[in-house]
């Protein structure tokens, strides 16, 4: 990378103070958990049905045992740790001059790393609820059973994600909204900016400085600063002052 680019990215965050970060899958590859459209990513294995199938509301409630067969195995399956990406926007918050995440991710590693406010546009994996009672479970208890996971009221756990079919969450939307209009600076990173709504919500940027670190495509974002390398690696080296 040009030295000048993570100079230029320094200068932003040194100067800005309600910094809003907008991330997709490619934060936490660093992480060792795949995305889901470069090379190697989920949509270009081969399954049974198409990913977005898999990944879908009416395969919840059609196919279950196949749905859950495919979240444990490729969404549930990595034992992963917040990467220097992750590190870095928990320490920026703590200075005040981070508002908020943004994040399509449902791995929580942005509160793992000790992220605050954090909007979870696509839900969580750590949140969990029973579609008979409403009962809430955590990821552990998902874990400690096999297959289709079970109340004890006999109703089926279904994992608090955003599955294709599914609306995304008012009050996680208006949140995130209001923090990107409010920005004075946002970093976009680790995302093809290809699936809406979410994609949608960087159009309510109003701020000076805008950056896109991503490795591939990420569409067209007017007036950004682009940097084409690694997210961790980028943030790594900006110094929090
Ligand atoms: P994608 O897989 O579409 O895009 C990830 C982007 O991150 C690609 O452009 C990669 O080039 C880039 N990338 C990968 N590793 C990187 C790294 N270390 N540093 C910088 N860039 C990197 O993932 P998303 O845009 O997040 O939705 O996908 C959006 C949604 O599609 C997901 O939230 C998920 C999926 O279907 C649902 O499941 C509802």
């Amino acid at each position: 990378m040009g030295d000048s680019n993570i100079e230029k990215l320094q200068e932003i965050v040194d100067r800005s103070r309600r910094l809003v970060f907008f991330g997709g899958a490619g934060v936490s590859t660093e992480s060792g958990i795949p995305d889901f459209r470069s090379k190697d990513g989920l949509y270009n294995q081969k399954y049974k049905f198409p990913p977005e199938y898999m990944l879908s509301h009416s395969c919840f409630v059609d196919r279950t045992e196949d749905f859950y067969e495919f979240y444990r195995d490729k969404i549930l399956a990595y034992e992963a740790k917040p990467n220097a990406a992750h590190l870095f926007l928990a320490e920026l918050e703590k200075t005040g001059r981070l508002s908020a995440v943004v994040t399509q991710n449902i791995d929580g590693l942005h509160q793992a790393a000790g992220s605050k406010r954090v909007f979870e546009l696509h839900g969580s994996v750590h949140r969990n609820y029973c579609t008979r009672c409403g009962k809430f479970f955590d990821l552990a208890a998902v874990k400690a059973q096999t297959g289709v996971p079970h109340c004890p009221c006999g109703g089926v756990i279904k994992p608090d994600v955003v599955l294709y079919g599914e609306g995304l969450d008012d009050d996680t939307v208006t949140g995130a909204i209001k923090a990107i209009a409010e920005a004075d600076a946002m970093i976009i990173a680790g995302t093809s900016l290809t699936v809406y709504p979410a994609a949608g919500l960087i159009r309510y940027f109003r701020g000076r400085d805008l950056v896109v670190i991503n490795l591939g495509d990420a569409g067209d974002v007017p007036g950004a600063l682009f940097i084409h390398q690694k997210v961790g690696e980028t943030l790594g080296q900006i110094k929090i002052k």
